[in-house]
C-alpha cells in the first residue's frame, strides 16, 4: 500500500543492518512502529518470530492478518451463507472476496460523508470517492460487520476480510496520497471498480503476535532481540493524513457515531496523536523509548529532515549501547504538500545500537 514513511523500498538497506547483528532466524524482530507492515512482513518471511505493533486500527488489521496469522481462517461459520466454502484455501477464499465484490451497493456512511451524491447539500461536496465506489464500501464494510455481530466470522476472519477492504481503498481514492483533502478534480482511478483481493499471508511456523498499543506502553512489557523503530519523523500526524482507512476500520456500527468535522469530514483524531510527531514531546517519547527498551539490538530507521536531530538521537541511544549509523540517499515521497519541483534527495539513515546493559 502506498503509506507516507512505508520502508518497501529499504528493505535491502535494512537487511544489511540486520545481518551486521548476527542475530539468527527465529529470534524476535519488534516491528514496534508497523504501519504497512511491510517490514514485520519481510522478516517473517525471512523466518524471525515476528512482532508487529501500531497503534492505528488498520495498521493492526494489517498486523492481525499479516503477521498473527501462519495459516489461512476457514470461515467455516459462512458455509451456510456461501456455497462452495471448503477444501482448498485459494478457491473458497476466492469465492468469498466475489462475495463482497459482487454485493449491491448501499447508501450508508461512507456515500453520506464522503462522495459527492451524498454530500451535495454542502458548499463544496465532497469528492474522495465516486458515488458508486463509496456504496460499495459502505455494502462490503456493513455486511463484513454483520458477519462479525452475527458471531458468523471470528476475529481472524474478521481481521482478514477487513485488511481486503481497506487495502482495496486507495486503488480509487481521488486523493494525492494522504486523506487530509481530496482532488478537486477526478483522477481517473477514482472512476475503477473497487476490486477487493484475497491477502496473502507470509508462511511461517513461529508465535508471531500483533498488537495495537502505543509504542511506549507496550515497550514496557515486551522482550525482542532485535528491536526496529520507525517513529513518524515529522509533524504530520498519521492518524489525520490516513483517517478515512482508519474510520473505515473502525467503522459506524453498534452505537459508535464517528465525529466528523470541516469541509474534509475529517474524523476526530484526539486521542491518536503521537508525540513523535510533536516537536514538545518527540524527545521525551524518544528517550522514554530506548530507556524502557528489553532488546539485543536497537535499529532506528529516521530521516534527515526529522524532529529530532542525528546528534539528539546519537546522545539518546549512546545511554544504551555503542551506535553505528548507515545512510542511503532516496527520493522523497510526494504528497499534497510539495510541489513537482520539489525534488530534494533525503537521507535516511539506519542508527544501529547494540545494547550492553538489557
Ligand atoms: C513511518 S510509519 C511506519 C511505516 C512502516 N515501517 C511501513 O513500512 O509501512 C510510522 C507509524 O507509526 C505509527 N505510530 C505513530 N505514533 C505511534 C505510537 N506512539 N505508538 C504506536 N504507533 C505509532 C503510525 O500510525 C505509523 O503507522
Amino acid at each position: 500500500m502506498r503509506y507516507y514513511g512505508c520502508k518497501t523500498k529499504l528493505l535491502d538497506f535494512l537487511s544489511e543492518g540486520v545481518t551486521e547483528t548476527g542475530i539468527n532466524h527465529g529470534s524476535i524482530f519488534c516491528d514496534l512502529f508497523s504501519g504497512t507492515t511491510a517490514v514485520a512482513k519481510f522478516f517473517k518471511q525471512k523466518g524471525y518470530t515476528v512482532y508487529a505493533n501500531d497503534f492505528l486500527e488498520f495498521s493492526y488489521s494489517f498486523a492481525h492478518t499479516y503477521i498473527k496469522n501462519n495459516t489461512y481462517p476457514s470461515f467455516y461459520g459462512l458455509r451456510k451463507i456461501i456455497k462452495n466454502i471448503s477444501g482448498d484455501s485459494n478457491k473458497y477464499l476466492n469465492i468469498i472476496i466475489n462475495y463482497l465484490n459482487n454485493l449491491d451497493p448501499i447508501k450508508g456512511f461512507i456515500y453520506n460523508n464522503y462522495c459527492p451524491g451524498g454530500t451535495k447539500k454542502l458548499d463544496s461536496p465532497r469528492m474522495y470517492f465516486a458515488d458508486k465506489n463509496g456504496m460499495k464500501i459502505d455494502a462490503i464494510r456493513t455486511k463484513i460487520q454483520e458477519w462479525k455481530d452475527s458471531d458468523t466470522i471470528d476475529e481472524d476472519e474478521f481481521y482478514f476480510l477487513l485488511t481486503s477492504l481497506i487495502e482495496a481503498v486507495p486503488y480509487i481514492a481521488n486523493i494525492s496520497g494522504t486523506y487530509a483533502a481530496y482532488l478537486k478534480n477526478w483522477d481517473p482511478r477514482a472512476f475503477k471498480s473497487i476490486e477487493l483481493k484475497v491477502p496473502i499471508i507470509p508462511e511461517s511456523k513461529r508465535d508471531n503476535r500483533a498488537f495495537k498499543e502505543d509504542a511506549n506502553i507496550l515497550i514496557k512489557r515486551i522482550y525482542s532481540d532485535i528491536l526496529y523503530l520507525d517513529p513518524p519523523y515529522n509533524a504530520r500526524q498519521y492518524a489525520s493524513n490516513y483517517f478515512l482507512l482508519e474510520l473505515i476500520a473502525e467503522g459506524w456500527f453498534n452505537g459508535q457515531k464517528p465525529k466528523i468535522y470541516g469541509k474534509t469530514g475529517i474524523r476526530d483524531y484526539e486521542k491518536q496523536k503521537s508525540a513523535f510527531s510533536q516537536k514538545s514531546g518527540v524527545l521525551n517519547a524518544f528517550n522514554s523509548l530506548i530507556k524502557n527498551a528489553k532488546t539485543k539490538f536497537i535499529i532506528l530507521s529516521y530521516n534527515n529532515e526529522g524532529l529530532m536531530s542525528e546528534d539528539e538521537i546519537v546522545d539518546i541511544l549512546s545511554n544504551r549501547g555503542e551506535v553505528k549509523i548507515f545512510k542511503k540517499p532516496y527520493r522523497r515521497y510526494r504528497s499534497i504538500n510539495q510541489d513537482e519541483s520539489d525534488k530534494k534527495i533525503v537521507f535516511e539513515t539506519l542508527y544501529f545500537a547494540k545494547v550492553y546493559n538489557i
